[in-house]
This record gives C-alpha cells, sequence and structure tokens, in this order.
C-alpha cells in the first residue's frame, strides 16, 4: 500500500484492526458532535499567504518546556496500544525518539513505565496522570515517572468519569484478557475500572507540586476561565483539548477554543493543542493562532497499527514534510 497521507493510515486500521479494538480508537461521546467538528474547524480556517520570501531554507525546529524537538508535533497520550501493535508503548517510545519528538506516555499503557523508559533511553518523554482514588497509588507513580527521568507531568482535568462512547458499549469493550494497564494492575483489581477520582479539583494541583519538581501541565482546558486558574495555579503549560471529542459532546473545537485560551493566558505559560489534526496545514493554523506545539492522538495509534514503530515513524515524517511544505508555501 502506498502511503501518501494520514487518512491512507486510517483507512488501513480500519479495515484490518478488530472491530472492537477500532471501535474503541475512533469512539466520540453520545453523537460524535465534537469530535468531527475537531476535524471540520480547521477546515473553515483559511490562510493569508505571503509570496517572495526566502524559502530555502527553514527551520521548523522548537522547543517545549526548554528541551529541543524537531519540529512542533508530539504523540498525545492514548491507552492500550498493545490494542494497535503488540509491543504497545514500546514501539511508540522508540518512533518518538528516532524522530526527536515528545511522546506523552498514558496512565493506561499496557506496558509499564520502565519498560517504556528502557525501550527507548533518552528520549523526550512526559507521564500523563489521571488521579485515582488511592491518592498514595497515584504518589507513587507519579515519583515513579519523575526517577525514570519523564520531564513532565500532564493531569487530565476532563475525565472525572469516562463520556458514553455508544460503541464501546455496544461492543462491552474490555481488554483482551492477556493485556493488562500494567501501571495499576494491583490497585486496577481492588477497584476495577472506577478508580478514577471524580472529587478532584484545582486545589489538586497544589498536592501534585508537594508530590514532584516536574512541571505540571494541565490537559483538556476549553475556556479562558479556566486557562486564568491554570495560570493562578501555577502549571507551566495547558494543553486545549477535549479528549478528541470522548467526553463532554458538544463541546468547542479545540482550534475555537486555542484562540480564547491563548488570549487569556498573554504568554504566561505555553499551550498547546490537540484534537482533529489530520495534515501538516492543520500544524501551521494551530502554530498561527498560538500554539507553541500540537498533540496527535489517533493519527500515532493508525501508525502503530500500520507497522508499530516504522509506522508511527512514517506518520510523523508525512506530517513533517507537509508542515514544511505549508510553511514554505504559506510564505
Ligand atoms: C485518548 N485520549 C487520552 N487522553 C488522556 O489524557 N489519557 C488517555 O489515556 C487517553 N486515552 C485515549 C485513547 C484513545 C483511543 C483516544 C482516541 C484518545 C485523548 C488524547 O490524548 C487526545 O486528547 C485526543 O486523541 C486528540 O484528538 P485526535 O488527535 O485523536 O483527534
Amino acid at each position: 500500500m502506498s502511503m501518501v497521507c494520514l487518512s491512507d493510515f486510517e483507512a488501513y486500521a480500519k479495515k484490518y484492526l478488530p472491530k472492537i479494538a477500532w471501535d474503541y480508537f475512533a469512539a466520540g461521546a453520545d453523537d460524535c458532535t465534537t469530535r468531527d467538528e475537531n476535524i471540520l474547524a480547521y477546515k473553515r480556517i483559511r490562510f493569508r499567504p505571503h509570496m517572495l520570501r526566502d524559502v530555502s531554507v527553514m527551520d521548523i525546529r522548537t522547543k517545549i518546556l526548554g528541551s529541543e524537538i524537531s519540529f512542533p508535533v508530539g504523540i498525545a497520550p492514548t491507552g492500550f496500544h498493545q490494542l494497535a501493535w503488540p509491543d504497545g508503548e514500546k514501539s511508540t517510545a522508540r518512533a518518538a525518539r528516532a524522530m526527536n519528538t515528545c511522546y506523552i506516555a498514558s496512565t493506561y499503557s499496557t506496558c509499564t513505565l520502565e519498560e517504556i523508559s528502557t525501550a527507548a533511553p533518552g528520549g523526550l518523554r512526559w507521564f500523563q496522570l489521571y488521579i485515582h482514588r488511592n491518592r498514595a497509588a497515584s504518589q507513587q507513580l507519579v515519583q515513579r515517572a519523575e526517577a525514570l527521568g519523564f520531564q513532565g507531568l500532564v493531569l487530565t482535568a476532563d475525565l472525572p468519569y469516562t463520556g458514553k462512547r455508544r460503541d464501546d458499549v455496544r461492543n462491552g469493550f474490555r481488554l483482551p484478557p492477556h493485556m493488562k494497564v500494567k501501571n495499576l494492575e494491583r490497585a486496577f483489581e481492588v477497584c476495577k475500572m472506577s478508580f478514577l477520582d471524580p472529587s478532584v479539583t484545582w486545589n489538586d494541583i497544589y498536592w501534585l507540586q508537594s508530590l514532584t519538581r516536574l512541571p505540571i501541565i494541565i490537559k483538556g482546558i476549553l475556556t479562558r476561565e479556566d486557562a486564568e486558574l491554570a495560570v493562578k495555579h501555577g502549571v507551566q503549560g495547558i494543553i486545549v483539548s477535549n479528549h478528541g471529542g470522548r467526553q463532554l459532546d458538544e463541546g468547542p473545537a479545540t482550534i475555537d477554543a486555542l484562540v480564547e485560551v491563548v488570549e487569556a493566558v498573554r504568554g504566561r505559560v505555553e499551550v498547546y493543542v490537540d484534537g482533529g489534526i489530520r495534515k501538516g496545514s492543520d500544524v501551521l493554523k494551530a502554530l498561527a493562532l498560538g500554539a507553541k506545539c500540537v498533540f496527535i492522538g489517533r493519527p500515532a495509534l493508525w501508525g502503530l497499527a500500520y507497522k508499530g514503530e516504522e509506522g508511527l515513524q512514517d506518520v510523523l515524517k508525512i506530517l513533517q514534510d507537509e508542515f514544511r511544505l505549508s510553511m514554505a508555501l504559506a510564505g
């Protein structure tokens, strides 16, 4: 198969993944309005390109929280990578390192944090946390991540409960018995799937700050009010995100929310965005509207489903080439 754009990887994944895994990756909440809107909103934005600028040499590197990445696209945290490829998150870590970009490993990984670190020593990695009802288990996870050299702690703020994803309900989605949420194996056995603590508030950022020296990035912010609170509570970064439209349906597309968040933050912390990035020109639009960097969720899973580490690298390379070309053509 000739893979030219990210939709080719999507088509491959849809054709070859078991239906239950495909449905889990593709799912959005309720009517999937926000999931689809994330993509449509990019299509409504138009460039005002400039001509006759020397674009023979371009530098697409950037820095996030002081670390250099080869281009402004990182890998968003997504769960259960072994559903896409047998080596799971180990392959993700290797691909991210090979492309010199940031990989945010999910609490819901099917490999341990130790396995992820060992697979790609030296790679830039942040750890994404869902706060557990058993706070000691979360504390231990955060400290394990810090000790292993993860360089940022991403607190996901938009999942006090899991959104209603109809296909997952219809399929009775659960992990196959040979896969485990390895970082939480014991804690998970005790609490089953309802281990999330829905009582988390802004004050818990202070609790996290007392546990770790890692910079804290808050993921799932969509309004200027919350952006202001995030800055006030001393986070170092904000990921404008609606969880790929998997949580509250009928909230804004992330690229639309980005504008008000960037305006409220006024450069005090770094702002990133995820949701609906499918082309290099989407990356350029997000940067033009004030994002420091973007993250991809589902496209990374499609890459893994295609050919593991190599497939994910292919996805990143295509985005990189398209981004460079859009920059040049936009002057
Ligand atoms: C996610 N997302 C997510 N976010 C998070 O903070 N922790 C997680 O474990 C997961 N798991 C997860 C699984 C799957 C299958 C998807 C599709 C998404 C949300 C993710 O980080 C990101 O916000 C969206 O995926 C971005 O949208 P796109 O790029 O998928 O359109």
